[in-house]
């Protein structure tokens, strides 16, 4: 099949919207942030990644809840223009989904999700004591893309990364251990995976 997108994204046969199935795996971004009164805000976004890898600076784009709702985690970085990109490993996965629950913004999910932080060296808001890496970021540039047809706004706030955290049990013969990091990926739908087969291939 083709469409095009301005005629809405659900065409028959397709249910729902088939994005998040077509450009996948993705990984997870489980960003946290404080308020201006220093309420902490934790929430998962795949639309997440790495831009630049030296210096390294990373995006995420957070959809508006409705045409007047922004997300917690974006009126904090305006606010508070820093963030923390905790890696989420398989065994977090549970924790992760809990905290994508809409609490209201007064709400710490760290508290409410049973979540057990760990003070950031840089940035005010705290990082994921259990994530085995986690990164450090202040707010380099948010861009505004055109609303959709239901009104919402979509952010891409991209961090300008200023401190890394790695779990030293990561870090094998000088290289970080993909398989010991073992992040979960974002797949369609309430799908994710794990890292399945790696393959090494040299360039030419
Ligand atoms: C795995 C996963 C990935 C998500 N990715 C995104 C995303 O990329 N953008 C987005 O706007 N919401 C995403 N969400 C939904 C947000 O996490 C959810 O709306 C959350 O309540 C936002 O919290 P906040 O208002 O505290 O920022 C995702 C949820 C899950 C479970």
């Amino acid at each position: 099949m083709f469409f095009e997108p301005s005629n809405g994204m659900r065409p028959s046969p397709l249910q729902h919207n088939p994005l998040n199935a077509l450009v996948c795996p993705r990984p997870i971004g489980w960003i946290s942030t404080v308020d201006a009164r220093a309420c902490v805000n934790l929430a998962p976004f795949s639309y997440f990644n790495a831009v630049s890898a030296d210096p390294p600076y990373v995006m995420f784009a957070p959809n508006a809840a409705s045409p007047e709702v922004e997300k917690d985690t974006f009126r904090n970085i305006i606010d508070v223009p820093e963030f923390v990109v905790n890696l989420v490993s398989m065994e977090l996965a549970q924790k992760m989904n809990a905290s994508s629950a809409s609490f209201s913004s007064d709400i710490d999910e760290f508290d409410a999700c049973g979540i057990e932080p760990a003070a950031s060296t840089i940035v005010r808001p705290p990082r994921v004591k259990q994530s085995k890496a986690a990164l450090e970021c202040t707010l380099y540039e948010s861009v505004q893309l055109p609303g959709g047809a239901d009104g919402r706004k979509s952010h891409v706030v991209i961090g300008k990364v200023v401190g890394i955290h790695i779990d030293d049990d990561l870090i094998v013969d000088g290289r970080v251990d993909e398989t010991r990091l073992n992040a979960i990926a974002r797949l369609g739908y309430f799908n994710y995976a794990g890292l399945g087969e790696i393959l090494e291939i040299r360039r030419p």
